[in-house]
């Protein structure tokens, strides 16, 4: 009888936490919403701002709602090399609660949503720096169409992520499990909302304890 009452309790716990989490993702962002920067273009062959050792560098990144991009930007001017936007080929909804009903559906579907065509030949890179913004508390699927199209065997992944609470998510577990051969670094999570201010310092810190 014990039993039973802990397994209710437990499921009604799990719909309340379920449903207070969809609350709360709904909320984020739509006062303060922020869009892609267009004058934020894909570019090639930049000279990096810091003295690394690696010199065939990539940035990538996917972001719908532009604190990924800026943080791309920042991130790519730092370390230069070349800089590549993720898109898709379906084009998401603008309105920002049917984003993240349509998200949500492409998670519980497990979908991969195709990509835009990206002019890049992995065997030109030896550091990968790879971004995206945490939805539904994992990867966006366009992340796992991207991962599952290129083989990053023998690269370095440096993953970094915007998120409004959830960090990291589990996700550069996740990225290192989709890429058994790569060897994935420490990444950096940093709050969308953050990206409002400069955040040079903190990928400084970051990118300083990196071993590259
Ligand atoms: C569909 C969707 C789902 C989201 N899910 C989460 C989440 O689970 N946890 C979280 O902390 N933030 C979540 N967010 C907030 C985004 O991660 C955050 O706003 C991020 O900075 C957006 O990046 P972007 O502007 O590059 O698209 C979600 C946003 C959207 C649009």
């Amino acid at each position: 009888m014990k039993k039973v009452k802990i397994i209710i309790i437990c499921l009604i716990a799990l719909v309340v936490i379920g449903g207070l989490a969809f609350v709360i993702i709904k909320n984020i962002n739509t006062e303060d919403k922020q869009t892609l920067d267009v004058s934020i273009t894909d570019e090639q062959g930049k000279e990096a701002e810091l003295n690394l050792n690696s010199d065939k560098i990539l940035v990538i990144y996917f972001s719908e709602t532009g604190n990924t991009q800026k943080l791309a930007k920042l991130i790519s001017d730092k370390v230069g090399g070349d800089f590549v936007r993720i898109e898709t080929e379906k084009v998401y909804p603008e309105d920002y609660d049917e984003l993240v009903d349509d998200a949500k559906k492409e998670k519980d579907n497990n979908d991969r949503p195709k990509l835009k065509e990206l002019n890049i030949n992995l065997e030109n890179y030896d550091t990968i720096f790879v971004g995206y913004p945490i939805w539904w508390y994992q990867m966006p699927m366009a992340m796992y169409t991207f991962f599952d199209n290129y083989d990053f065997a023998n690269k370095t992944i440096i993953p970094f992520n915007t998120h409004e609470g959830s960090g990291s998510s589990g996700t550069y577990e996740d990225i290192q499990k989709l890429e058994p051969k790569a060897k994935v670094l420490e990444g950096l999570p940093i709050r969308g909302g953050d990206m409002t201010s400069d955040q040079s310092n903190k990928v400084d810190n970051w990118l300083k304890n990196l071993d590259i």
